[in-house]
């Protein structure tokens, strides 16, 4: 079922983004070749909660394995949920951040790839396809039309440069939960909905520099590339109204 939200519940999912993209400024900052990934997160916990909210990633998911922290960092061949831990950041590293923040009930999400130091120029050229896969998604967002108009968007985007496609994983309705209807593929499949006005979405592109392959690791988390081939992850939270689309989360591109 999906949730459409009144102008109320937006203008609170849009204050919840704003402070996510004010985390991000600082934060973003901080990802250099020396770092601890679990001191970025220690980092985002404190910052979130001087900021009176709550981390929304922290404790979510299956009650055995809820997931463990409050941003999800994965370098390299890991795709998405890398769990932060003592694993130090090096230079040519490309760091998927993605985190969320619960402020008074209202739910942002938002991802990007952060490249440390010089990162090599196919790993680059990927990252900047990764977003512009991001911006072809959102711009096929219109009230009235079918959802899939968003994966063939970003997925076409992809594949005409040659890049894989995760099939496994993709973006959802969020503002009121992490994780609620519809289900936002990056390919075309499954179920197709008209956008209506009041839907809110993540729309999340992970775009792989080999193939679209994927595994999990043992942890239960972390989802790697089934090639060890690096990966990338950009992510916006998106309001749809009856006459145009708002990107709720902040513009975080000039990082590239
Ligand atoms: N943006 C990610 C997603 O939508 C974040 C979820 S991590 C989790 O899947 F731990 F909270 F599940
Ligand atoms: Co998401």
């Amino acid at each position: 079922m999906i949730r459409l939200k009144n102008e109320r519940q937006i203008d609170g999912i849009r204050r919840s983004c704003k402070l996510l993209g004010a985390m991000y400024r600082e934060l973003i900052p901080l990802v250099k070749p020396g770092v601890r990934t679990i001191d970025l997160d220690q980092w985002t916990r404190d910052w979130i909660k001087k900021a009176g909210g709550k981390p929304a990633f922290l404790g979510y998911g299956p009650q055995k394995r809820p997931y463990p922290a409050a941003l999800c960092v994965s370098i390299n061949n890991e795709v998405i949920h890398g769990i932060p831990s003592k694993r130090v950041i090096r230079e040519g590293d490309l760091v998927s951040l993605d985190s969320g923040i619960d402020l008074e009930g209202y739910i942002s999400d938002q991802a990007l790839s952060v490249e440390a130091g010089k990162v090599s120029d196919a790993v680059h050229a990927l990252n900047i396809t990764t977003n512009e896969c991001l911006y072809r998604g959102i711009a096929a967002v219109k009230a009235g039309d079918r959802l899939l108009q968003i994966a063939r968007a970003v997925e076409g985007h992809a594949l005409s440069r040659g890049y894989g496609v995760v099939h496994e994983f993709c973006g959802h309705g969020v503002g009121l939960a992490l994780h609620e209807d519809p289900q936002v593929p990056n390919y075309p499949h499954g179920p197709n909905p008209r956008m209506t006005g009041g839907m809110v979405i993540a729309i999340e592109p992970m775009i792989n520099l080999g193939t679209g392959d994927v595994e999990v690791l043992e942890d239960g988390w972390t989802v790697v590339t089934a090639d060890n081939k690096p990966a990338a992850h950009w992510e916006h939270t998106v309001a749809i109204f009856r006459d145009h689309t708002e990107i709720l989360t902040e513009p975080l591109e000039h990082y590239l």
